[in-house]
């Protein structure tokens, strides 16, 4: 199968590009590097070092002897989009190229404006590229369980049947997301909805849980192969920010009361689903939802976990909740789809965590503690960003978000326009820069 991976030099993009790969599919990578610029923006880093994209494929290139396409731009950019559709004939497009951290969405208006403009921009352009060249690609794309938020009732995958006035019908599941995050993923939802029974595209919507883990059986074949690990209070996920705290003897900073609770699954089985959904498209015309996670957790348990499985004494501690979410709240969320299809989990287990410990403890010398405290305030509308390793204050922005000193990566400047890809970095000869469409 030829199969896209967009935003392949992500958390999940790249592992996901390199399980592909191994499997026999032939895949292009697709990314503009904003990630990247994020972490410049916010003066944080990933824990375990990521070498530059075009290193990365050469590595995979040399170990597997699997060659991987890739497109340096920007899905705001709908000619780019177009033509990387041209130029690889896809069947299947796997979406993972969004801003998805929540956080750096409430950080204020201008980091809002450019989350959402970036997601549904670029989705939408996808949509309207697939249409446009060839309606029978599968699209695989990447939502969250934190669409649904917390009803006080079962969560569906994806709809519900509802009886109104003595008529049934079923229809999409409410959404009540608790960030303009999580709101972006909605609006893309039912644009991909809307766009699959208008045209009669394929599609399938992930709505994945929270990811834990850092080592995929590729990942670990080169220290090149490695992706990031974010522990950051804006970027780093409940489960590896939990385990780099306990390396560095801090407590684990539980936010509110810690019942929150969360789907949440291993990084293996985002690999396993996403294939699962490729290997089993829908028919045409189809929209479907699969709730993409194995168990659920509250925070709580999370910490404890972490707790038990470090040889260090870790203590948890609760500290204010910056978030604006219920706490004590009813969580019991539908997932049959995904293991129906097969679906063999990696559920948690204490060799998980000793494994995540192990990697936060080999890169220690890395941590900044100062990223681990969380600047971001819900309930404000403009929260100071994070401060950068030396202490000092992060990068001011400019009007337009330009981390100053920084104008050659694809921080969230202004949505609509990407950097040129020679700005970008990418090594010439080593990535595909398309073709004007
Ligand atoms: N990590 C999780 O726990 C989690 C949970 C639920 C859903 N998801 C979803 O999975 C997807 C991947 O998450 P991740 O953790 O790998 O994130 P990530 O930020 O590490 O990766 C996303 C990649 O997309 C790229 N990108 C962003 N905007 C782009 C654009 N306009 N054009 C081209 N490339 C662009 C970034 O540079 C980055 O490399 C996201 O859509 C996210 O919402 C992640």
């Amino acid at each position: 199968m030829r199969i896209i991976v967009l935003g392949g030099d992500g958390y999940l993009g790249w592992p996901t590009a390199l399980h592909l790969s191994r499997r026999g599919h032939t895949v292009a990578l697709v990314d503009n590097l904003a990630r990247r610029g994020y972490d410049i923006e916010m003066g944080v880093d990933s824990l375990v070092p990521i070498v530059p994209l075009a290193e990365r494929i050469q590595r995979w290139d040399e170990v597997s002897g699997n060659r991987l396409d890739a497109f340096v731009g920007d899905l705001t950019d709908a000619s780019f989009v177009d033509s990387v559709l041209r130029q690889f004939e896809p069947d299947t497009i796997v979406h993972f190229a969004e801003q998805r951290s929540a956080p750096y969405s409430m950080i204020d208006r201008h980091h809002a404006v450019y989350t959402q403009v970036n997601n549904v921009v670029g989705t939408l352009n996808l949509l309207y590229a697939v249409a446009e060249r060839d309606p029978s690609i599968h699209l695989v794309k990447l939502g969250t369980m934190g669409e649904y938020g917390t009803p006080d009732i079962d969560i569906e995958e994806g709809f519900i049947e509802i009886t109104h006035k003595g008529r049934t019908d079923v229809l999409p599941y409410p959404k009540q997301p608790g960030s303009f995050y999580h709101l972006s993923k909605v609006h893309d939802s039912h644009n991909i909805m809307f766009a699959s029974r208008t045209w009669g595209l394929r599609a399938t919507d992930l709505n994945q849980g929270i990811v834990y883990g850092q080592e995929t059986p590729e990942t670990t074949l080169h220290p090149d192969l490695a992706t990031r690990f974010d522990y950051d209070a804006v970027f780093g996920t409940v489960l590896n920010r939990f385990a780099v705290q306990a390396v560095m003897d801090h407590p684990l900073t539980v936010y509110g009361t810690g019942s929150q609770t969360r789907g949440m699954l291993d990084i293996r089985d985002t690999l396993a689903c996403v294939e699962l959904a490729c290997l089993n498209p829908p028919q045409a015309g189809e929209y479907r939802v699969f709730n993409q996670f194995t168990e659920s957790f509250s925070v709580d348990e999370i910490a404890q976990f972490v707790a038990d499985a470090s040889p260090r004494a870790v203590r948890v501690e609760h500290i204010e909740n910056p978030r604006v979410e219920k706490q004590d709240h009813y969580y019991r969320a539908a997932h049959t789809k995904l293991l129906d299809l097969g679906l063999a989990p990696h559920l948690l287990e204490r060799r998980t965590i000793t494994s995540l410990l192990a990697v936060a403890e080999r890169h220690r010398q890395r941590i900044d503690p100062a990223a681990v405290q969380p600047t971001v305030n819900w309930r404000a509308t403009a929260s100071p960003i994070a401060t950068s390793p030396a202490g000092t204050a992060a990068p001011s922005l400019s009007p337009n978000g330009v981390a100053a000193g920084h104008t050659a990566h694809a921080s969230p400047s202004s949505p609509r326009t990407s950097p040129p890809l020679a700005s970008i970095g990418a090594p010439a000869g080593s990535l595909t820069e398309p073709s004007a469409p």
